[in-house]
């Protein structure tokens, strides 16, 4: 339907240059809640928030974050293929100390990352074809969050 081709259609560009927008992404989940920061181990030797996110590691979970957006947009037709995937991506972040809440956040982050990039396109219908799109895989991680 349209919330499917507002969603591909807008991925279309964004998709192609999944660190740069993903740094965006995160950058602005770090201003909502920079407590998140610390639960990048790997960030423990940062001096600056801007530090850790150009260090290598860091980088590597933003593009592990874009994947998984680019699957979900991929299987918009057929997005239960990714429950099983999704449920033990939840169990790996209960394990690594993020809540549920903060998946929520990464929701606002994404729409903001949209929101700078799109410009014009970035309209209320799209807005709304994505929050429905990631709450579908958010439900799906913090159900394996919660088992
Ligand atoms: C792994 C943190 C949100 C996708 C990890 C790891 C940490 C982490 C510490 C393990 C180390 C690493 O691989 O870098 C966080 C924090 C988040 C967040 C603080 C903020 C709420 C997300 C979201 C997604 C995601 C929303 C996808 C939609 C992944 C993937 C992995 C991962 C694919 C690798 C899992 C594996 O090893 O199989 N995350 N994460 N993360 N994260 Fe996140």
């Amino acid at each position: 339907g349209k919330e499917k081709e507002l969603i591909r259609g807008s991925w279309e560009s964004l998709g192609k240059n999944k660190v740069p927008h993903g740094v965006i992404m995160f950058s602005r989940l770090f201003e909502l809640d920079p407590a998140l920061l610390t639960l990048f181990h790997y960030t423990t030797n940062c001096g600056s928030s801007q530090d850790c996110l150009s260090s290598p590691e860091f980088l590597e979970h933003v593009t592990k974050v874009m994947l998984v957006i680019d699957a979900a947009v991929s299987h918009l037709d057929d997005l239960h293929t990714l429950e099983d995937f999704l449920l033990n991506l939840g169990r790996k972040h209960q394990a690594v100390g993020v809540n549920t809440q903060s998946f929520a956040m990464v929701g606002e982050s994404l729409l903001y990352m949209l929101q700078c990039s799109l410009g014009q396109a970035y309209t209320a219908p799209l807005r709304q074809a994505w929050l429905n799109m990631y709450s579908i895989v958010v439900a799906a991680m913090s159900r394996g969050w919660a088992e």
